[in-house]
């Protein structure tokens, strides 16, 4: 029997436990630490996602704002409850309730999303068998005066002993430049049997802390020491500023990973994309581009300088022309927006069809082929296959207290400077005259213009100039 269930569980995914029940003060901010997003994802995320690449399956320990954590873990993740939370040795009290005693606990921090998922395998793989085997890294001299991580102390052989709270640290202690990264893979069964119910509260706060479990695998002579040379990797964020370095390092990577996959980056170092936004190959990006939220790029597809894209689906060989920004817009195959265009939520481009210079787009379907190719403003409208919108058209589509929708026919023409006034429709192959105010539908086929009639007074020009230059003549007297 034993045989029988030694082997199943050795074929039985890893489990990873991951700690994000804490508030994070030294944020500074209202919204839960694990919940700051880098490159628009969730700091949890990525600790999630790496846990799970190294095969694990996931359980978060949430306490702080937990039904918003709870919506950020996605699919395949359970999770136990922390309430307070009153240290990391705490919140494995509280886990224990929720994960089997059984097999290689690894055990992670939810603040450090850089880990990747082969430095997580190799600490299992690594293991062995042991108790616990801790994951350290090497801060610098200077380093070790300001830092608040745990202090890895070793014996006169080398020996880990125990691992000291900077809070806690004598100045020698301080000193010592091997830190506790907080990624450890420990005896599931050891662990809540034998330690966690055994942790002392560390005043002045009264927290349980985790890392009091190392002294007493030190003791039993089963721990494993595992130094990692990249501290950049397991580095923890604590503050603003440990989350601006990290993401910029996940912004290095995810770049490279596009670079790899067949996409022009023209300037890595000013390009910002997010870690959910998905491109293809034969994609130009140039200096300044801003991928962000949930974004496709089709191939072959050119987005010029400083352009902002957030939230949009943008097919193959479209070209977004140069400081152009689209929210929440779908463009279709070789259509042509900007330079300069504004794009908001629900603008539709069909294939081909062209969006040009200061031109706002909202909530509106543009046929195939269509052109609005300078300076107007489109909301609330469908405008049909090769319609052809002049300079300066407007849809006049709020009233001050509505929004009214307006329908451009196929293959109409609207004249430059119209003012299309909703609810209104203007018909199929239809030409509306330039200056036209248009209040009501223009049928199929028609001619339409709405503007006061010309008209000419012969020689008067003359009369008017030859009377002003008189008056400036006298003036001069
Ligand atoms: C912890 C370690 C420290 C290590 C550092 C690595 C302890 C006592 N200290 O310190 O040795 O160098 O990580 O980054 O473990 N959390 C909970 N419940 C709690 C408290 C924290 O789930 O009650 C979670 C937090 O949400 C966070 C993680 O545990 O994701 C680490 O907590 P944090 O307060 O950042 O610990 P550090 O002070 O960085
Ligand atoms: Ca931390």
């Amino acid at each position: 029997m034993t045989g029988l269930f030694e082997s199943s569980n050795k074929y039985m995914a890893n489990r990873a436990l991951i700690l994000a029940a804490g508030k994070g003060t030294r944020m500074r901010s209202s919204l839960a630490k694990v919940l700051h997003p880098v490159c628009g994802k969730p700091m949890i995320q990525w600790s999630i996602n790496a846990a799970k690449e190294a095969g694990c399956e996931v359980t978060v320990v949430v306490g702080h704002q937990r039904d918003a954590v709870i919506k950020a873990l996605g699919p395949d993740c359970s999770w136990v409850v922390q309430d307070p939370p009153q240290g990391t040795g705490d919140a494995l009290r509280c886990a224990a309730s929720g994960i089997p005693p059984e097999g290689v606990l690894l055990v992670m921090p939810g603040d450090a999303p850089l880990v990747k998922p082969e430095t997580l395998k190799a600490l299992i793989d690594g293991h062995n068998g042991a108790l616990c085997s801790v994951l350290t890294a090497h801060i610098t001299d200077e380093e070790a005066k300001t830092s608040g991580y745990g202090r890895i102390i070793r014996d006169s052989k080398g020996d880990v002993r125990l691992i000291v709270e900077a809070s806690s640290a004598c100045e020698e202690q301080l000193k010592a430049t091997e830190v506790n990264t907080g990624v450890y893979a420990f005896d599931a069964r050891w662990l809540f049997n034998e330690v966690v119910p055994n942790l002392k509260p560390h005043p002045p706060k009264n927290e349980y802390y985790l890392t009091d479990a190392i002294e007493v695998a030190a003791q039993a002579g089963s721990l494993n020491a595992v130094v990692h040379n990249d501290l950049e990797e397991v580095t923890g964020i604590n503050d603003k500023a440990a989350l601006a370095g990290a993401t910029k390092t996940a912004l290095q990577r995810i770049c490279e990973r596009w670079l790899m996959a067949g996409v022009t980056i023209e300037s890595p170092e000013s390009t910002w994309i997010d870690a959910t936004v998905s491109l293809s190959p034969e994609t130009t990006l140039e200096q300044g581009v801003v991928l962000k939220g949930v974004t496709t790029i089709g191939e072959g597809v050119l987005v010029e300088a400083n352009s902002r894209i957030q939230d949009s689906h943008i097919g193959p060989g479209v070209t977004i022309g140069a400081g152009s920004v689209c929210t929440g817009a779908t463009i279709g195959e070789r259509a042509s927006v900007g330079p300069m265009a504004r794009l908001r939520p629900g603008t539709i481009l069909k294939a081909e069809s062209k969006v040009g210079n200061f031109v706002e787009v909202k909530k509106s379907e543009i046929g195939a082929g269509a052109k609005i190719s300078h300076l107007s403003y489109i909301g609330d409208a469908v405008v049909g296959e090769n319609a052809n919108i002049g300079a300066g058209t407007i849809t006049c589509n709020y009233d001050g207290f509505n929004k009214h929708k307006t329908e451009i026919k196929k293959g109409a023409f609207v004249g430059s400077n119209t003012a299309l006034v909703a609810p209104v429709t203007v018909g199929e192959g239809s030409i509306v005259g330039a200056g036209s105010t248009i209040t009501k539908d223009v049928a199929d086929h028609a001619l339409a213009i709405s503007r006061a009639q010309q008209t000419e007074k012969l020689g008067a020009a003359t009369r008017i100039n030859e009377a002003n230059r008189a008056k400036k003549e006298s003036d001069l007297d």
